[in-house]
């Protein structure tokens, strides 16, 4: 049996770079769910559909391949064999990923490819869901929280790190709107598993982060 790890919570929490740290400290195949919905929903605006027409993103769905590789360790999302990783990181990819998650065929679509890696590998695995309804079995639940404002500062930085024009502000007001829009959805919504583990990185440095997720990991599987 492969063991599962399920990290969930808001965007800018940490959960890729902690969920990405752990695992190579593990040597557990780290799973980035979010880089799948983005990469449906720059599927769905590269092609001009507006990503909340369910009608027109579920005609899409047949229509496009989503895949997940590793390149050197590090996790490559490919839409249509092409590599997209840049595309998904792009603010407008961001709100499309956000409105094509609300979409029940979407969810359905996903669900497959999360639940065999985490059949065949021993992930830590992050999303908004894992927990509650991608892999209600896994053997560790971590709902990872902080501030919208150190969220927001967060990912802003890593924007600026990556080269994308941005400014704070509007980042921290299309943080608040995911927010709101991935945990009011009625399929899905972003909430904490009832036995998951609440840890708020608000204060913690990102190695305290690290370091409390290892160490729940490691209590729960030794
Ligand atoms: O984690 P992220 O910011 O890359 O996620 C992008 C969007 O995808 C986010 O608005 C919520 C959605 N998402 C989801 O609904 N379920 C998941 N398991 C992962 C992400």
């Amino acid at each position: 049996m492969t063991i599962n790890v399920a990290i969930d919570g808001p965007s800018g929490a940490g959960k890729s770079t902690i969920a990405r740290a752990v695992a190579k400290q593990l040597g557990y195949v780290y799973v980035d769910t979010g880089a799948l919905y983005r990469t449906v929903g720059w599927a769905a605006i590269s092609r001009g559909l507006a990503a909340d027409d369910e009608a027109a993103v579920s005609a899409l769905l047949p229509a496009i391949q989503v895949d997940l590789t590793y390149k050197n360790g590090e996790q490559v999302v490919l839409l249509d064999g092409q590599d997209v990783s840049r595309e998904i990181r792009l603010p407008e990819s961001s709100m499309a990923a956000s409105a094509v998650s609300a979409l029940p065929p979407v969810r359905a679509f996903l669900l497959d490819t999360q639940r065999s890696l985490a059949a065949k590998h021993n992930v830590l695995m992050d999303g908004r869901d894992i927990g509650t309804v991608v892999l209600p079995n896994a053997q560790v639940k971590i709902f990872l929280t902080a501030s919208p404002e150190i969220r927001a500062r967060r990912r802003y930085d890593e924007l600026v790190a990556k080269g994308v024009e941005c400014d704070y502000e509007t980042v921290l007001a299309e943080l608040k709107q995911r927010d709101y829009n991935d945990s009011h959805r009625p399929i899905a919504p972003l909430k904490p598993a009832p036995d998951s583990h609440m840890l708020d990185t608000s204060d913690m440095t990102l190695q305290e982060a690290i370091d409390a997720v290892c160490r729940l990991v490691s209590r729960a599987v030794d």
